[in-house]
């Protein structure tokens, strides 16, 4: 049994992961987030208390930080600011936790000598063009787009200095677009459905020609508990399950699956700066850890997240309309 720190723990990957490590491991989990509009106590409600208990304080205490790792075996660091609409708004949070508060854990982690793997993004790696037959690899150099982005970018940067001048025993690892459920109403699948079950048309930015290399959380949380198990130290695995669709694929699925028209959606203002499509080649994951991904089917993963949302209303209800406020100022 290890005792664990899930840094973001209440936010959507997070809580998938302090769920999947309660369902598959004997460790203990401590959850330090901020509570920010992002996390949620109520996504780990009914978890065990013997096993994982919630602290609420920001990554970027150093004090508290401190406190927390000395009684840890094991670090794994969600906690972010996550949408990237949000970040071209405002993006001096992203700074704040995603720089400076990974600056403040791998402080810890090279006080403490604690193991920490460290979660990022495909989109490091900045876009594919549509006709590139090619996918990203732990080689492709890294060429962020948003302030999101290359916030994440900094951090991993941050990670791999950290681990070469100082030792910090990290591993890292970048994975592409989660879907499941208790994702907030923000990113583009929550907010399709919740549309749908208002009666609001779905929205599409631009086109809707934009590719993203879609994975179920369950299979983003199996990954990283293998990596933590049989990672190497200082390595990077890139996490994917090779499900690429266009986001007007994905809109038509929703609406289908839903029992509405495929064609019952606007095309909207198209976001700044907008990245084309991502797609991630896992294989190193595949060949030198043993991982596979076990929700290899969109449709039927889409199927059983469709039915959360109509189940869980009250999970996200409190958010949607703040979240539509947002995006209808502007034009989205
Ligand atoms: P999320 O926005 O749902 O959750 C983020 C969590 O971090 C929230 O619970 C929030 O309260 C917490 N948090 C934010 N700032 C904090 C701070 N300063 N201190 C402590 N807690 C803080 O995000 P998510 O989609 O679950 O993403 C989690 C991680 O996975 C992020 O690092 C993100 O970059 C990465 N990632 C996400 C995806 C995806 O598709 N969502 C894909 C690849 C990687
Ligand atoms: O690739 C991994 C990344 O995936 C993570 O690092 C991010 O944390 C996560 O938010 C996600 O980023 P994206 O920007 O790809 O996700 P989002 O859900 O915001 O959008 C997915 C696609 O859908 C993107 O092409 C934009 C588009 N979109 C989004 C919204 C909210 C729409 O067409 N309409 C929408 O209403």
């Amino acid at each position: 049994m290890s005792r664990l720190l899930v840094t973001g723990g209440a936010g959507f990957i997070g809580s998938n992961f302090v769920r999947y490590v309660v369902e598959n491991t004997d460790h203990e989990v401590t959850v330090l987030d901020k509570l920010t509009y992002a996390g949620n106590e109520s996504s780990l409600k009914g978890l065990p208390e013997a096993r994982v208990r919630l602290v609420r304080g920001d990554i970027a205490d150093a004090a508290l930080v401190d406190e927390l790792f000395a009684k840890t075996d094991a670090v794994v660091h969600y906690a972010a600011e996550s949408h990237n609409d949000n970040s071209l708004h405002d993006p001096r949070p992203f700074l704040d936790t995603n720089i400076v508060g990974t600056y403040v854990l791998l402080e810890a982690a090279r006080r403490h000598g604690t193991r920490l793997h460290h979660i990022s993004t495909d989109e490091v790696y900045g876009d594919l063009e549509l006709d590139d037959p090619s996918r990203f690899t732990e080689s492709t150099p890294y060429n962020p787009s948003s302030p999101y982005s290359s916030t994440k970018a900094g951090s991993d940067l941050l990670v791999r200095a950290w681990v070469r001048s100082f030792g910090v025993r990290a591993t890292i690892s970048n994975c592409s677009n989660n879907y499941g459920p208790y994702q907030h109403v923000e990113k583009f699948i929550p907010r399709q459905i919740t549309n749908v079950l208002r009666g609001i048309r779905p929205k599409l930015y631009g086109a809707g020609e934009n590719v993203r290399d879609w994975i179920h959380a369950d299979d983003h949380s199996s990954a990283v508990l293998t990596i933590l198990d049989k990672g190497e130290l200082g390595e990077t695995y890139l996490i994917g399950a090779d499900g690429e669709k266009n986001n007007k694929q994905v809109v038509e699925l929703i609406l289908e699956l839903m029992g509405a028209s495929s064609g019952d959606y606007d095309l909207v203002t198209d976001r700044a700066g907008h990245d084309m499509r991502y797609a991630i080649d896992s294989s190193k994951l595949r060949t030198d850890l043993g991982w596979a991904p076990a929700f290899p089917d969109f449709a039927e993963g889409l199927t059983a997240t469709i039915q959360w949302y109509r189940d869980n209303e009250a999970w996200w209800a409190p958010a949607k309309d703040a979240t539509e406020r947002f995006y209808a100022a502007r034009g989205q």
